[in-house]
């Protein structure tokens, strides 16, 4: 049985660690606009570094001062960079490492870059993560309730022999320690991160638009099967039953029929053939090939990317959403 991971909660961070310090935010998107204005909130000086883009017009609206990302560095003790993962390694090695001061603390929202080797930090500054689980906007939400995301938390390299305090510091300025933080590391979070979304999120779309496809075929009216499959709002509320009860407790809110149909026939869909394929997906992520096939598809300009988007989008299924959405008032429960 593996111990039990080590949980940070406010009473074990202190923001005082941060107090004189400038901490740059590097990108004003989905993380950045929400972490920059947590750790506002929390008190602490926090200016922003962006291109000049539309997201920069927004933080300066925000009321942060902002600069250009390689200014911002030089003024910064703390860097948090939080652009994308796949624009990150080109932008640190332009504007980021040579504005660097020594002893500095470089945090990162995910394991990806560091874990993956696509940018190798110099040895004398920290280089730290706080994941949030999370998406941006409800890193604010959740904030502003009082209650805060959970994030993961983990140290890279530890160059003052302070860099797990620092990251509980940001942590907590984001609001993360309320709920409680969980120590983990880069790959880690970088591997279980990307297993969830390609195996999980990718592998629902994908059954999902199966069995539209299966049921039409049988003969079934599409909009009774999408207002079944996901339409209804009912298969989201579920997911929040699971995160609220449990995988299997929440079995007990369905009928007997539908629970019985679960434990029996949902077994059947992971055979053999399916674990081998789960396996295989596991084994791309840890030793690295994803990483690399995503890295060449970037140089060829994410043009597999876009075919594969524009396929999805095409299906029929897209049409009968939109269609069913007009006939049907579809409001989820808060
Ligand atoms: P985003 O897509 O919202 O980032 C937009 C920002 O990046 C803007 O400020 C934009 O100016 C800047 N940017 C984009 N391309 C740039 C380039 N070529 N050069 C300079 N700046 C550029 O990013 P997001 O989703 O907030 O992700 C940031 C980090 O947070 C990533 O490491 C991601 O893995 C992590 N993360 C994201 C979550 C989310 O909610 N989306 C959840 C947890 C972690």
């Amino acid at each position: 049985m593996m111990a039990k991971p080590k949980v940070f909660y406010d009473k074990d961070a202190d923001l005082t660690i941060l107090k004189d310090k400038i901490i740059a935010v590097i990108g004003y998107g989905n993380q950045g606009r929400a972490q920059s204005l947590n750790m506002r909130d929390s008190g602490l000086k926090v200016i922003v570094g962006n291109r000049k883009d539309e997201y920069y017009d927004i933080a300066v609206r925000d009321g942060f001062e902002v600069y250009s990302i390689d200014r911002a560095v030089k003024l910064a003790d703390v860097i948090c960079f939080l652009i994308p993962d796949e624009v990150q390694p080109a932008v640190f090695e332009k504007y980021i490492r040579p504005n660097l001061k020594k002893g500095a603390v470089l945090d990162f929202a995910s394991g990806y870059t560091v874990h993956f080797g696509f940018i190798e930090p110099p040895e004398n500054i920290d280089v730290i993560m706080v994941a949030p689980k999370m998406i941006g906007a409800s890193v604010r939400e959740l904030y502003l309730k009082g209650t805060g995301c959970t994030s993961l938390v983990a140290v890279h390299q530890d160059y003052s022999g302070k860099a797990l305090d620092y990251a509980l510091a940001l942590a907590k300025a984001i609001g993360s320690t309320r709920s409680g933080a969980i120590l983990s590391t880069f790959e880690e979070e970088a591997v279980t991160d990307l297993f969830g979304e390609q195996v999980l999120a990718g592998g629902q779309l994908f059954l999902l638009r199966f069995v539209f496809d299966l049921l039409v075929s049988a003969g079934y009216n599409p909009y009774v099967v999408l207002l079944e499959l996901y339409m209804s709002g009912e298969a989201a509320e579920e997911a929040k039953k699971i995160v609220r009860m449990g995988l299997f407790k929440q079995l007990s809110l369905h009928s007997p029929t539908s629970q019985y149909g679960q434990l029996t026939r949902g077994p059947r869909m992971i055979n053999k053939q399916a674990q081998e394929t789960l396996r295989e997906i596991l084994d791309e992520i840890v030793d690295g090939r994803f990483a690399k096939e995503w890295e060449l598809e970037k140089k060829a300009g994410y043009v597999r990317m876009r075919i594969l988007k524009r396929k999805a989008l095409e299906h029929p299924l897209n049409r009968f959403e939109e269609e069913l959405r007009k006939m049907v008032k579809i409001i989820l429960p808060e």
